[in-house]
């Protein structure tokens, strides 16, 4: 296999302007993630503490095999948004490994809002479901959580995404054989009393973990009995006498052990449908990566100078190297294990679709996870490639891209835009993982080409309004016209926009996408694969 020969010169002015300005975006992607994880009030943490609760984070250090890595998946989540008052959206989920087992843990933060759910923080919690169904993983909940946020019930509660379906997750898993847990480790009031009743096999804590439909205020209001917590709900009544939950633990460090006991039970092999080699660092440093990036993000780059700072050893045995090069076809390794890459490199002509087509069949024969990478402006536009059939050839790309059978994990580095994003496994395709960089950006077409096309379309009916109007007032008009345009797509096509509201499965830092790919791609191997049921079809 052939190793990448970088053409850049880390010592030049552009690179390390470059390394500059996307190591500031690093800087500030930590301080953001530190943020959200440690911003609470000194009273809050002080209950905790009084409370025998470790917090969200702690617990999950708690149960993961010692000194392996926890994938934290949309720490950003509803960044932004809730006047702040809901950092992570409240909810932690992310994958480690638990008693040798590759789990999916999903922990209440109990520090925001008494760990209610926001609309994001079902959408986080959904999220966190369908990851573990596509990939097998089996599922730990954490639950310390006072149910739906009450302001917000029209957005939480009715429909199909919404709190219902966390439950109906939980069933369709136990069905397939994947393991729910429930450790109740606080409140598990109402409707998030059906995590531990619909959960495999649930631990309680004395003292804080309780579970009811309705709360002691609520049987008050309702019966006029007067009842405690821990008599209506609490770990001794549910392991004695409801049943409801299968393992009573005195204290938090003890729940925390059980659920590494059950899961050490859970007799699972994970069978590596995979051909792995020994993982190889990269020839070239990925901390480069900061300058390969260019800062302004309309400066077209190779995106070879990004796989060689990805892959094992450089190394990308290229696929029709010499056709369609607007899409960079090749096999390689992530830390050993084997990956199909698709990454643009310009434009998507008719070839390079065809191109990433016949490669995304090779994958799906041969059962090669995928990685595309996605700096996709999107397709050529004009006569000649309406004419030429553009648009039946973007068709196989999203047809393969839809149907193949193997993970796929999406990984935004550049611009996303149009038709592009589709072909691209973009959200919509359902990638297993999708995962963005600080310096991506997101949106329909850039900020630019909506203006351009508002203005195209709408300059008849503002220009009514001036009688014989001089260039300079048509001139003025349209920047006038064109600036609140311009706002919004800079503002909406951020990507701490698009984290806050779960585009993404998280913002990665550059320099430590391999790891993160490498866990992401290892996690997504639990699933068997369904069979591809046709040939390679040549394009
Ligand atoms: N909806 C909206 N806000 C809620 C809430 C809910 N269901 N439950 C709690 N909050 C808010 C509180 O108003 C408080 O807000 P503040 O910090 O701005 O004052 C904050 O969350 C923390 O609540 P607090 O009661 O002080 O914390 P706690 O740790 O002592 O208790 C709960 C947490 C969840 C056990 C408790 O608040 C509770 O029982 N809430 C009601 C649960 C409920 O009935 N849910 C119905 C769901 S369908």
């Amino acid at each position: 296999m052939s190793q990448l020969h970088s053409q850049l010169n880390p010592n030049s002015p552009e690179f390390k302007q470059n390394g500059e300005h996307n190591r500031m975006l690093a800087r500030q992607l930590q301080e953001r993630q530190k943020l959200v994880r440690e911003s609470r009030p000194q009273s809050v943490l002080d209950l905790q503490l009084k409370r025998g609760k470790l917090l969200s984070h702690e617990r999950i250090d708690a149960i993961i095999d010692e000194g392996s890595p926890f994938l934290e998946l949309s720490p950003l989540a509803a960044w932004e948004m809730y006047d702040g008052e809901a950092p992570s959206a409240g909810i932690i989920t992310g994958i480690g490994r638990v008693a040798g087992v590759e789990c999916m843990i999903i922990a209440n933060d109990p520090t925001v809002k008494g760990g209610t759910y926001f609309p994001e923080t079902v959408k986080k919690h959904v999220r966190a479901q369908t990851i573990a169904e596509e990939n097998y993983l089996p599922c730990i909940y954490l639950v310390d959580s006072g149910g739906a946020f009450l302001h917000l019930q029209a957005d939480v509660f009715p429909d199909k995404d919404h709190f219902g379906r966390i439950f109906y997750n939980m069933a369709r898993m136990s069905g397939k054989g994947i393991t729910q847990i429930a450790a109740v480790l606080g409140s598990c009031t109402a409707g998030g009393a059906y995590i531990p009743a619909m959960a495999d096999e649930t631990i309680i804590v004395k003292g804080n973990g309780t579970i009811f439909l309705a709360g002691p205020p609520l049987v008050k209001a309702a019966t006029g009995a007067e009842v405690t917590a821990e008599d209506l709900g609490g770990a001794d009544v549910h392991t004695r006498l409801s049943g409801v939950a299968d393992h009573f633990a005195d204290n938090e460090p003890q729940a925390l052990a059980w659920i590494r006991q059950v899961a050490s039970h859970l007799n699972r092999r994970k069978e590596m449908p995979l051909v792995m080699q020994a993982p190889e660092e990269p020839a070239y440093d990925p901390e480069e990566l900061y300058g390969v990036i260019p800062a302004d993000p309309r400066v077209s780059y190779d995106v070879r100078e990004v796989i060689a700072r990805l892959v094992d050893g450089s190394r990308l045995a290229e696929f029709k190297a010499r056709y369609g090069p607007t899409v960079v076809c090749g096999f390689a390794h992530i830390m050993g294990i084997p990956v199909g890459i698709v990454a643009n490199n310009g434009l998507l002509f008719s070839e390079s679709a065809q191109k990433a087509t016949h490669f995304i069949q090779l994958c799906g024969q041969r059962g090669t996870p995928l990685l595309f990478m996605q700096n996709i402006a999107g397709f050529m536009v004009g006569k000649q490639y309406e004419n030429g059939g553009i648009a039946k050839d973007g068709a196989k790309m999203v047809m393969a891209v839809s149907n193949v059978n193997v993970p796929r994990i999406t990984l935004l580095h550049g611009v996303s835009h149009g038709a592009g994003n589709y072909g691209m496994s973009g959200r919509a395709y359902s990638p297993r993982f999708l995962f963005s960089w600080p310096n991506s950006r997101i949106s329909v077409m850039s900020g630019d080409a909506a203006a351009g096309t508002l203005w195209t379309v709408g300059q008849k009916s503002v220009l009514r309004s001036l009688e014989n109007p001089t260039s300079e007032q048509i001139a003025e008009a349209e920047t006038t016209f064109k600036r609140p345009i311009l706002e919004q797509y800079g503002r909406e096509s951020d990507p701490y926009y698009a984290t806050a509201r779960l585009w993404d499965d998280g913002i990665l830092d550059p320099a430590q996408t391999r790891m993160a790919l490498a866990l992401a791609f290892s996690a997504a191997a639990n699933a068997p694969l369904p069979q591809d049921h046709y040939g390679t079809f040549r394009m």
